[in-house]
This record gives structure tokens, sequence and C-alpha cells, in this order.
């Protein structure tokens, strides 16, 4: 199995750029404080798939948000990486093909998809790179 090496030294606080894994989509987003706020201001057992912020990224880095960006309800590519402004009602991705909002730590909120985005293995390789797989 390949992995993949990103260099994230460019992407800035509330900026996510969409990357190539295995021929799928990779989500990396940088998170701003606001947004790590709002991940960590939901009770995660109210969620339909119940995870933290913390257990969706590494210790001391809990700003680098690394997901596929596969909706789980049918594998459209959601919105948010790249489109702007277009993050959805939940402040993370919006999935157009029926509706699926994801929140800050990607996690589920609304609509058909049954989970949140999948988070890859990867590991830091330096502190402005991500070696995913
Ligand atoms: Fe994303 Fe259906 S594929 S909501």
């Amino acid at each position: 199995a390949s992995s993949t090496e990103i260099d994230i030294s460019a992407i800035q606080p509330g900026q996510a750029i969409k990357a190539i894994f295995r021929k799928q989509p990779v989500f990396v987003r940088n998170l701003t404080p606001k947004e790590i706020e709002e991940a960590n201001a939901v009770d995660a057992s109210s969620l339909r798939d119940p995870q933290t912020l913390a257990e969706r990224t590494k210790e001391g880095k809990e700003n680098w948000l690394i997901t596929m960006g596969v909706c789980t309800h049918l594998g459209c590519v959601p919105l948010g990486a790249g489109e702007g402004e277009v993050k959805g009602e939940f402040g993370g991705y919006f999935c157009p093909c029926h509706g699926s909002s994801y929140d800050t730590a990607a996690r589920i909120r609304k609509g058909p998809a049954p989970s949140n985005l999948e988070v890859p293995e990867y590991e830091f390789s330096s502190d402005t790179v991500v070696k995913i797989g």
C-alpha cells in the first residue's frame, strides 16, 4: 500500500485543502481556535457517530483535521475544502448530493450520511509534512 506526503506549511487557519490519497480525495484542514471550540462544545455522546475532536486528531495537533473527502452516504465529495465559504450549517463540510452536513470535526450532524468522514491513518513526518497511509 502506498502512502502520500502532503506539505501543510501553506494551509492557513480556517483553510482546508483537497489532496489525493489512493485515488480518493482527502481533506487537510487547519482549524481555527473558534472551530476547535465549536467542536468541543458538542456533547459527543449525543451524536449519530459519537467521537470527540481529540479522538479524530493527534495529541498536541488538534488543529489539524485530516479526513477522507468521501461522503459516508453514497460517496460524493463534500464541499468545504477549497470552495471558500461553502461549509454547510455546521461549519465543516457539506455534501450537495443529498444534503449531509458535517461539523468542524467532520462529524455527521444532519442529512442521510450514517457516519463521520473517515480519518485515515497518518503521521506527521515533520511540523510541515503529513504522511498519509
Ligand atoms: Fe453525500 Fe448522499 S452522497 S449526502
